[in-house]
């Protein structure tokens, strides 16, 4: 979040635009934490996780008193238009905003989920990769020098994108997500046998949260297949970190594109990346749509189901 932030105050100022910085979140626009943006306020930021304008969620914002006053705020100040970095919740308040007031935004999706509608790419979803496949890597070591199982317990609510991509990229012979249909018989048989022909004297199990398995995992690997199984659940390292280089840039990318919409009098645009391509899309799509199905990740996934 922190390189699209400085992005987009830099790339404003360039435009000879005058940005200004909305500190936690929709509690912030309603107690008034606005400040206008200087180069200092965004610079040295790009290698930080987490966001320099700290986050919140806020009840009362669903309460058109306290929009009022939240738009009272920015109109004070003169603020016109406003770029919120986040997910579908975070969209869906500024849509009503904008219903309410007629103040336009653009949005920057970013959750680890990587789950929002008409993009194929969400802000942090790389650095929570990054993240997990390091700790995935050194959990093996303990898995090959001691012959055990380890289930690892990845973020997404309910999206195993995570879990896939993770599964993939650290080699695990087991991948469970809310997505894919899963058989434990015929991986106990496909593990029965690799453990008798020698092949198998360690085995990686990823899961995504929403799938609710890893006790139970856990449990059925020390039960049907007899090996010693921990599980691993990483929890919140997950969503920290220094942002990786395809965040950063994508942050850039995410970041002009939504300032560039405002300026062509765009009112409710969300960015996106989708089939290789920048371009934005709109808040209905985010709102009504589905996230589109990754055939071709499920089916590099499948293997690890069955
Ligand atoms: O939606 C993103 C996400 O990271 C999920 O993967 C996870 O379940 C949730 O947020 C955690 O939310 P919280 O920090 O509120 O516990």
């Amino acid at each position: 979040m922190n390189p699209a932030i400085k992005c987009a105050v830099d790339y404003a100022r360039t435009q000879g635009l005058k940005p200004y910085l909305v500190y936690d979140g929709l509690r912030g626009l309603i107690d008034d934490k606005i400040k206008e943006a200087s180069g200092d306020d965004v610079s040295g930021i790009l290698h930080r996780g987490g966001t320099i304008l700290r986050s919140s969620r806020s009840k009362r914002f669903f309460d058109i008193q306290y929009r009022e006053q939240a738009y009272n705020n920015l109109k004070s100040r003169g603020i016109g238009k406003l770029i919120v970095i986040g997910g579908d919740g975070s969209f869906g308040a500024l849509h009503q905003f904008y219903s309410d007031f007629g103040l336009p935004f653009a949005g920057i999706p970013a959750t680890i989920d990587n789950d929002i509608p008409g993009t194929d790419y969400c802000l942090g979803v790389d650095t929570a990769l990054n993240v997990i496949r390091h700790s995935v890597d050194s959990i093996r070591d303990t898995a090959t020098s001691f012959s055990r199982a380890f289930v690892i317990e990845v973020m997404g609510r309910h999206c195993g994108y995570l879990a896939m991509v993770s599964s993939l990229a650290c080699g695990a012979e087991i991948c469970l997500v809310p997505e894919i249909e899963y058989d434990l018989d015929s991986i106990q048989e496909r593990i029965r046998k690799e453990k008798e022909d020698g092949s198998r004297t360690y085995l990686i199990a990823i899961v995504a949260e929403g799938v609710k398995m890893g006790d139970y995992l856990t449990r059925w690997i020390g039960d049907s297949l007899k090996m010693d199984a921990r599980l691993t659940v990483l929890g919140h390292v997950q969503r920290g970190g220094s942002p990786t280089v395809r965040d950063r840039i994508m942050a850039y990318h995410f970041a002009v594109g939504a300032v560039n919409a405002l300026q062509a009098g765009e009112t409710s645009r969300i960015m996106t990346y989708k089939d290789g391509l920048y371009g934005s899309t709109s808040i209905q799509e985010v709102s009504d749509g589905k996230v589109s199905a990754r055939e071709e990740l499920f089916n590099l996934c499948r293997p690890l189901c069955c």
